[in-house]
C-alpha cells in the first residue's frame, strides 16, 4: 500500500514523464516540418518511449493501492531554434527528470517503502542512458558545426540510435 504522500510523488512524476512526451511530440513536429526526416523518426519514439514512462508508473500506482491521476499537461514550445539548440532543451529536460527521479527515490528511503524504493531503480538506470544518449548526440552536432553533408549523414545516423520498441509490453 502506497503512502499518501509517495502517490502524490509518484502522480507527480506521471504528470513529468506524460509532459515530456508532449514535448518531445512537438520537436517531431519541428523537425519534420525542416525535413529532418531522421531527427522526425527519432524524436516520435521519443514521445512513445515517454508515453511508456508514464505508463509504467500509472500502473504502479493503481497495483499498489493508490490512484493513479491523468492530470492537465502544460503546451510545450512549438519552436526549438535550431537541431543543436533542440537537443539542448532535450538534455535539460532529461536533467530536470533525472532530478525528480533522485527526489522521488530519496523519498521513498525516508518512508521505509522500498517496493517502491525497488520500482524506481529501473528508473535511476534509464535516465543515466537517456542523458548519455543526448550528451553523444549533441557531441555529434558539435563535430558537424556548419558542414552541410555531415548534417545529412547525421540526419541518417540517428535512426541507429533509436532502441525503443513500441511494441513491447510494458513490465
Ligand atoms: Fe522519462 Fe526521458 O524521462
Amino acid at each position: 500500500m502506497l503512502s499518501s504522500n509517495i502517490e502524490k510523488a509518484l502522480n507527480k512524476q506521471i504528470k513529468i514523464e506524460a509532459e515530456s512526451s508532449q514535448i518531445y511530440l512537438a520537436m517531431a513536429s519541428w523537425a519534420e516540418l525542416k525535413g529532418m526526416e531522421g531527427v522526425a523518426e527519432f524524436m516520435y519514439a521519443q514521445t512513445d518511449e515517454e508515453r511508456m514512462h508514464m505508463l509504467k508508473i500509472f500502473k504502479f500506482v493503481n497495483e499498489r493501492g493508490g490512484h493513479a491521476i491523468v492530470s492537465e499537461l502544460d503546451a510545450p514550445s512549438t519552436d526549438f531554434g535550431s537541431t543543436k539548440e533542440m537537443f539542448e532543451t532535450l538534455l535539460k529536460h532529461e536533467e530536470f527528470v533525472s532530478q525528480s527521479i533522485n527526489e522521488l527515490v530519496a523519498i521513498t528511503l525516508e518512508e521505509k517503502d522500498y517496493a517502491t524504493h525497488n520500482f524506481l531503480q529501473w528508473y535511476v538506470a534509464e535516465q543515466i542512458e537517456e542523458e548519455a544518449t543526448a550528451r553523444t548526440i549533441l557531441d555529434k552536432i558539435n563535430l558537424i558545426g556548419d558542414d552541410r553533408s555531415g548534417f545529412y549523414h547525421f540526419d541518417k545516423d540517428i535512426k541507429a540510435m533509436i532502441n525503443f520498441n513500441p511494441q513491447a509490453p510494458i513490465v
